[in-house]
């Protein structure tokens, strides 16, 4: 495969040329080992006393990485160059992060050694009960992630020295073993039963569902089908390159700031229902038209410019194909309806009928409007009894592996520099101050 053999981004003998002011000024052109190639600008007010101006970075590469790739129009998603789906069907979360992580995936003996250092790292600090106790509870649960992934920096002091490798190194263990057990604490809070103990002889995936649904007074035995579903959709969600809260992640360390603070930023973020808040934004839209026959009406609504009602779990900012993450998903939630004996779930019924209207309305086909990655995980977590506030959770637990490696990715980089943008001033110009009884 070309992009096995290419191993390196390189400069080319090509040059972007701008003329400004009967000024002419050459820019290097660097090409990926795949997809487009970039104008290196950083020379450019220097140069010429001008910024760029991209709102909503359509076309700004915020940084140089090795860990993700994508190609949008091809619905390409690439970790370390494996096709997501080869991941999703053959691998596991665990072996996935090593990979975000350290850009191989681990042999046996790598495998077992990372399993033992996660495992080494499941429980939280006592402390952190009284944590979840402060919250009411009815409190979203990402407004508690929040707060508990940026107060493990409180408890665990021995891995906060950002410039130290080894501290990094376990500061990413701490996280991506803690998350789904703050998760799960959580949803338990939620509901007022008592948090679940990690149990390490479990899978990573299976030890996540115990920990939402097994009970002091009655064990919950895993069905082996959710706990593979589930782990698939950890695999799904690892990573996404240079997403908006993956860019929130990547710009609150480049201060040096502690990582749990970064992904207590990188939850923030992804709370938005633009992103990973899309989930929970689609089953309530699925009930909201709560039946096939509405469906007609809600399209024309979605079509009514003026109505501001979009069809969650559609379009994606990259992808202009269907999303490859979304395809795995689709069969993934009808092994899970089938084991669960849900096939006939009206939800499901909705979602096929919007898909297929969508995937042959023109409004959608000429926008390249296709089914994301949200449009069917939530469909499943709910079959898993999964209540939709925690949809969002539970993708933070999953982005948390992507988050911490490019994170990493970044410290590790000794070209790494605060991220500092600059803007388009169109306030008021300089104006004398009035004093208040003149006003
Ligand atoms: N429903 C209806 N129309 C849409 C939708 C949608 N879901 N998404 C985009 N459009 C229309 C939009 O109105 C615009 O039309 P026009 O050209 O006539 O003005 C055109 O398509 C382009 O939209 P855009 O808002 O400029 O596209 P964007 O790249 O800024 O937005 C998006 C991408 C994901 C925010 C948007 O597609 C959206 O809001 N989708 C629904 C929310 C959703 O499912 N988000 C999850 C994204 S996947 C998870 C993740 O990676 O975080």
């Amino acid at each position: 495969m070309a992009a096995q053999e290419k191993k390196q981004a390189t400069t080319t003998d090509r040059q972007a040329t701008l003329t400004i002011d009967g000024k002419t000024v050459n820019f290097p052109i660097f090409d990926g080992v795949e997809g487009a190639s970039v104008f290196d600008i950083s020379k450019l007010y220097a140069e010429t006393g001008h910024f760029t101006f991209d709102s909503g970075f359509m076309s700004t590469a915020s940084c140089e990485s090795k860990i993700t790739y994508i190609d949008g129009d091809a619905g390409i998603l690439r970790y370390r160059g494996y096709d997501i789906d080869q991941l999703a069907d053959n691998s596991d979360y665990l072996e996935v992060s090593h990979l975000l992580l350290n850009g191989e995936l681990p042999n046996a003996k790598q495998k077992t050694e990372f399993v033992r250092r996660i495992n080494n790292h499941t429980m939280v600090h006592e402390q952190l009960h009284f944590l979840f106790r402060g919250f009411p509870r009815a409190s979203h649960p990402m407004a508690v992630m929040a707060g508990a992934a940026a107060s493990l920096a409180a408890f665990y002091h021995d891995s906060l020295d950002v410039n130290d490798a080894e501290q990094r190194e376990l500061s990413a263990f701490r996280l991506i073993a803690k998350m789904p057990t703050l998760a799960a604490m959580a949803f338990k809070y939620s509901t007022g039963q008592p948090f679940i103990y990690p149990q390490n002889e479990m899978g990573f995936a299976e030890n996540f569902l115990n920990m939402m649904f097994s009970t002091p007074c009655e064990k919950y035995k895993v069905n082996p089908v959710l706990a593979r579903a589930m782990d698939k959709i950890l695999i799904l969600h690892a990573d996404h390159e240079q997403n908006a809260s993956t860019s929130t992640v990547r710009m609150a360390g480049s201060s040096g700031a502690n990582p749990f603070a970064c992904m207590s930023a990188g939850i923030a973020s992804l709370w938005g229902p633009a992103h990973g808040g899309a989930n929970e934004a689609v089953i309530n839209m699925l009930r909201e038209i709560g039946d096939v026959s509405k469906i007609p009406e809600f399209i024309t609504k979605v079509k009514d410019k003026n109505s501001n009602v979009r069809l969650m779990g559609f379009g994606h900012r990259v992808y202009k194909n269907y999303d490859p993450r979304a395809k795995v998903l689709r069969s993934t939630l009808e092994e899970v309806l089938g084991e669960l004996g849900q096939i006939n779930e009206p939800l499901l019924k909705i979602a096929i009928e919007l898909e297929r209207i969508a995937l042959s309305d023109e409004y959608f086909v000429s926008r390249k409007l296709y089914p994301n990655v949200d449009f069917y995980s939530g469909i499943i977590y709910r079959a898993m009894g999964i209540p939709s506030k925690m949809f969002t959770v539970l993708f933070a637990v999953a982005r948390t592996a992507g988050w911490i490696a490019q994170w990493k990715e970044m410290m590790d980089d000794p070209k790494n520099k605060i991220a500092r943008p600059r803007q388009l001033f169109t306030g008021s110009a300089a104006r004398a101050f009035v004093p208040l009884e003149k006003r």
